[in-house]
């Protein structure tokens, strides 16, 4: 059984495929419904709220030819003390996948543990790994280097800003290794990378190519790509008031962009706080490809689930 929780859960040539295709699903949008999915059921579990993942996933999944089903944890039985176990066990005789976005990683795992049927993470409070691999995608895309992320990303410099223990972070901090990026996080001492990521990067044997700082100018220099996301996650809204405090000289402005290089991409993975995380200026800049990486979520999570099915197909 395949599953896609983290980023690593691909190999190197499966990664390759699963960015060709994506792309390809991009330029033949046109040739749809694709019948990757043909005539499936796939679930769409999600304990928090969403706009870009769910419809993404959603109307990737009719483009497949299957059915998506959305369901809101709070009005299943889990609500009610339900075991994940049973839950899965039931749900994998209905289904024939199962995206989740959860709180804890644990949660994700357990389902996937007891389902026997495939599992993608739709963001946990660990990784983000379909947003980090459509990203990664749409860096290639404007760069102009090609479609392999192993070759087209590698020495790049990534520089991420505020909330540096994050999921995105930890996410980026995961590319950088599979990728070559170098990761350059800048962000209050406080919220630095949490322990978990580091051994999960020792635990594959993939190298540190991260680095934190709490100089947003030392992170910004030469950067090839400057990225933020929200600083109060979906979950710490108690720390909101510490949060903004502490995070307040890490705003993406435009003094920002100018440290880095000149051609430098913004990026933010939304929803965007303009005047917190980054400086509404910064937003309205040609530089700013927000958009491009929320359209590219679609084709990569298509090209994501299709590959996903095919080791169905082929076990
Ligand atoms: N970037 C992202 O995951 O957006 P949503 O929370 O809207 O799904």
């Amino acid at each position: 059984m395949k599953h896609f929780l983290t980023e690593t859960d691909f190999d190197q040539n499966e990664i390759i495929e699963v960015f060709e295709h994506a792309s390809r699903f991009k330029k033949n949008r046109e040739n749809r419904p694709d019948s990757a999915l043909s005539g499936q059921s796939w679930g769409m579990l999600f304990y928090k709220n969403s706009t870009r993942t769910r419809i993404s996933f959603e109307v990737g999944i009719r483009e497949l030819g299957a059915n998506p089903l959305i369901i809101d944890q709070s009005s299943t039985q889990i609500r009610r003390g339900e075991s994940i176990e049973d839950t899965a066990r039931v749900l994998s005789r209905y289904l024939d996948g199962l995206i989740i976005r959860t709180h804890g990683h644990d949660i994700i795992e357990e389902f996937a543990r007891h389902s026997s049927i495939p599992v993608v993470n739709a963001l946990t409070d660990f990784l983000h790994p379909c947003q980090i691999y459509a990203d990664c995608m749409t860096i290639l895309e404007k760069t102009g280097q090609g479609l392999n992320p192993f070759e087209g990303l590698r020495g790049k410099k990534l520089a991420f800003f505020g909330d540096t223990s994050c999921n995105m972070a930890n996410s980026w901090i995961l590319a950088g290794a599979l990728f070559g990026i170098e990761v350059h996080l800048a962000g209050p001492a406080d919220f630095q990378p949490r322990p978990e990521i580091k051994e999960f990067c020792q635990a594959r044997g993939l190298p540190e190519t991260w680095r934190h700082t709490q100089d947003p100018n030392e992170a910004s220099r030469d950067a090839d790509v400057i990225y933020t996301d929200v600083w109060v996650s979906m979950g710490c809204e108690e720390q909101e008031h510490d949060r903004l405090l502490q995070m307040e000289p890490f705003r993406v402005t435009a003094e920002t962009l100018a440290g880095a290089k000149e051609n430098c991409l913004f990026m933010h993975c939304m929803p965007a706080h303009p005047g917190e995380e980054v400086a509404q200026e910064v937003l309205h800049t040609p530089q700013a490809i927000l958009f491009d990486q929320a359209e590219n979520r679609l084709h990569m999570q298509k090209s994501i689930l299709r590959k996903i099915s095919h080791f169905e197909k082929d076990a």
